[in-house]
């Protein structure tokens, strides 16, 4: 197939890359700046000029591609309704490029949805709306598939670890545990969060292209940890004590991830390796942090 994608350049794009083209598809993706393109190229993958604010140039590249994967963010945290206003604008161009075409249609999401109980690829997203996190685009995918879209939304962990991972959630409490000299864990630490290596995500999304039905969610979570065992876990990496954080300290001790790592977040990914085949086998978040990836 001819995929068209955004974000190949990103943290879990650049893993996704070489599965596609291992499973002999070619690849045009989006590249924003020079340096992206070249990252591009170097991986085998044709760069398209452009950016998330330009919706003419992903409906073109939705109109010839036999398949688009949209993993792009602006992830601006100081400023998040114009990250989820830019993925609403994108997303929007992309379903009314596709719309009766049948082509598959794969939109990165989260398994950060907090609804009371273990989250299963069953469990629809209730984020709808370009108010709602991520600008509801999950769900707006999910209509189109209805439309003759083969939309297939990706979940994946809010840990998304890896070798070289300076990025993300993970790397975040490293930095704060390393600041404040404890790694903190919320109230009793019983609160769950899930994880997956970023090669096994990468994986996981080629096989979403060949076999996710429309209208699926896929889940992109290998384990389940307590914040408590991933306290455990950063500090024998940083050689710092594990410690309690009163629910009402978290918003001090942590910052403005101190309200999603309170959060319990159960996920279950046994539907997404029945159907698809998926077996992670890559390290593990503690793996990785006691490898010193994050370290
Ligand atoms: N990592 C996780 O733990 C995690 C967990 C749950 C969900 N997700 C979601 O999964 C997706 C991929 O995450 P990631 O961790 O791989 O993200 P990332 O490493 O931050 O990569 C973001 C990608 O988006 C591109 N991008 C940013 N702003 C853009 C713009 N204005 N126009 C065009 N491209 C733009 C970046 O291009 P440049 O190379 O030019 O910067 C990069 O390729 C995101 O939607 C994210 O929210 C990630």
């Amino acid at each position: 197939m001819n995929v068209f994608m955004t974000g190949a350049s990103g943290w879990i794009g650049s893993a996704v890359v070489p599965e596609l083209r291992a499973a002999g598809h070619t690849v045009r993706a989006l590249a924003r700046s020079t340096a992206s393109a070249d990252a591009l190229r170097l991986a085998g993958v044709e760069p398209v000029d452009g950016d998330l604010d330009r919706p003419e140039v992903l409906a073109a590249e939705a109109g010839r591609a036999d398949a688009v994967i949209h993993l792009a963010n602006k992830h601006d945290w100081s400023n998040p309704a114009e990250s989820n206003r830019a993925e609403r604008a994108a997303v929007d161009a992309f379903v009314r490029a596709l719309e009766g075409t049948g082509k598959p249609f794969l939109l990165a999401s989260g398994t950060a949805i907090p609804i009371g109980d273990v989250l299963t690829e069953e469990d629809r997203n209730p984020a709808a709306g370009p108010d709602a996190p991520r600008g509801g685009t999950e769900a707006l995918a999910m209509e189109y598939a209805g439309r003759g879209v083969r939309s297939v939304a990706l979940r994946f962990a809010p840990n998304v670890h890896g070798a070289g991972g300076d990025h993300g959630f993970l790397a975040q409490l490293v930095r704060i545990a390393r600041e404040r000299g404890a790694s903190g864990y919320v109230g009793d630490g019983a609160n769950r969060w899930t994880a997956v290596n970023r090669l096994d995500a990468g994986a996981l999304v080629a096989l979403a292209l060949a076999g996710a039905p429309a209208g699926s969610a896929v889940h992109a979570v290998a384990e389940t940890l307590t914040s408590r065992q991933i306290a455990d876990a950063i500090g024998a990496a940083l050689g710092v004590p594990p410690v309690s954080v009163a629910p009402d300290q978290v918003g001090e001790h942590f910052g403005w991830l101190g309200a999603i790592f309170a959060m319990d977040l159960p996920a279950s990914a046994e539907l997404t390796r029945q159907r698809l085949g998926w077996v992670p086998t890559r390290a593990t978040l503690a793996e990785d942090l006691a490898a010193g990836h994050y370290t």
